[in-house]
């Protein structure tokens, strides 16, 4: 019997790696074994405690252990509307549907929305691939110089123009506000800018949202581009970054009012149903009470805020006085440096491009970080993301004491670790 083509491995498995944050924190296990002190900056991870009222909704949501609606009970639903209508953003139950994770709700997007995806280049990493499994071509657009999570507009036009007289088909734009990879909002006027090539182009708007509510200073403007073009906008969002729960697997995605973004819905919702069937029953009663944002969700959101703001802009400091460019950070946990102005110093240490860069700071510094080629960035340039929220502590206790204090990095805890990060890049910079 000859071969059967259907062992063979498909091209787009085979052509994927594991994600490197994967095989990084496998490094830095090794390391650490091995008696060294890591500073791990390369997690997207809001390093910080289960909020205990959280953690008591998931006990009480125990019993619940039917499969329930594939978008998402009713109670939860109309939560989740609520916090969307406190946003200018007036939503029904009908048009929100939970999964484990935004990630899903994501990829569910990609095989339901027609077309090739606009993706910011750099962005967060399981965008382009997402859009690769679902058989669908992504086109890398660069961020401006102001902020991340958006493309410039030129160079939007530009690639749509390009792409469509080269028969492709780009139909999505994906947006992030704020932005992993920068750690930057998109102003208002740049997204109303980015809505109406939107709609001059025909492109469904995915508005990745899931920092939108650990934006450092609550005085930031925030518009969401469903404010603006709210007939082809569809929001993702989740409780994995506001309120470090990224292992419970709390995603939400809100869709349109009108008969296509309630059909998308539907084939998000059939997506759902043969893939994860539900978001876990007790997970239901855990985004029911947060998205209902109590007074105690308010004032943790809140802390969180503070502490992500004062941290992100010391190591944002830490590295303009090593030398970098490097936007600063206004929303989320992250920097990403651009250390060009220094190419000719780390040249002498052999450094020229940005593998050389993350591995050299690992190496010589114990500092880890994701180079930017890791996010769609150019491999020769100096760039690479630090997730500031590793900086926290590395007990519950600690963490706990830094979202409580008034000024954290007065903290020992923080202090050392961010004296210690300061000091690497100050020797890098010599
Ligand atoms: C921009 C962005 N979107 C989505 C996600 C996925 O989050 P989750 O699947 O935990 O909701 C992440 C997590 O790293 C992210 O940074």
């Amino acid at each position: 019997m000859s071969e059967v083509s259907h062992r063979r491995t498909p091209p787009e498995v085979s052509r994927r790696r594991t994600s490197p944050n994967l095989a990084l924190n496998q490094l830095v296990e090794e390391r650490r074994a091995a008696g060294q002190e890591v500073l791990h900056l390369a997690f997207g991870e809001s390093r910080l405690p289960a909020f205990a009222p959280l953690a008591e909704r998931l006990a009480r949501g125990a019993h619940r252990n039917a499969y329930g609606p594939v978008a998402g009970g009713e109670p939860v639903r109309r939560a989740v509307a609520g916090y969307f209508g406190r946003r200018d953003l007036p939503t029904g139950p009908d048009q929100i549907v939970v999964g484990p994770g935004s990630k899903p709700l994501l990829m569910a997007l990609q095989h339901v929305l027609p077309g090739d995806v606009l993706v910011p280049r750099p962005a967060w990493n399981s965008y382009v691939p997402q859009v690769r499994l679902a058989g669908k071509t992504a086109y890398e657009v660069p961020v401006p110089a102001e902020c991340g999570g958006v493309p410039d507009p030129a160079a939007l036009r530009d690639t749509v123009r390009r792409a469509r007289a080269e028969g492709g088909d780009p139909r999505v734009v994906v947006l992030t506000l704020p932005d992993n990879p920068t750690g930057t909002l998109a102003p208002p006027a740049l997204v109303r800018q980015l809505c109406a090539i939107a709609e001059e182009l025909d492109l469904v708007i995915v508005s990745d949202e899931i920092y939108r509510d650990i934006v450092h200073d609550p005085a930031t403007p925030f518009l969401s581009p469903a404010e603006v073009a709210p007939d082809r906008t569809i929001v993702t969002s989740g409780l994995s970054k506001t309120l470090a729960l990224g292992g419970w697997r709390i995603g939400v995605c809100r869709f349109p009012d009108n008969a296509w973004g309630l059909a998308v819905r539907d084939g998000v919702v059939s997506v759902a149903s043969e893939v994860w069937s539900t978001l876990a029953g007790p997970m239901q009663e855990v985004a029911a009470y947060a998205f209902s944002e109590p007074e105690e969700i308010r004032r943790r959101l809140a802390a969180s805020a503070r502490l992500h703001g004062a941290v992100a802009r010391s190591v944002h400091r830490i590295m303009v006085d090593a030398g970098a460019d490097c936007r600063p950070p206004t929303g989320g946990f992250y920097v990403y440096p651009d250390f060009e102005p220094m190419r000719d110093r780390l040249a002498s240490y052999g450094v020229t491009d940005s593998p050389g860069l993350q591995r050299h700071l690992f190496d010589s510094h114990g500092v880890l970080v994701l180079g930017g080629h890791h996010l769609g960035d150019d491999e020769g340039a100096l760039r690479f993301k630090a997730a500031t929220s590793m900086l926290y502590g590395d007990t519950a206790e600690e963490q706990e004491q830094s979202l409580a204090a008034a000024d954290p990095l007065a903290l020992p805890h923080v202090a050392r670790v961010l004296a210690r990060l300061e000091e690497a890049f100050v020797k890098l910079s010599r």
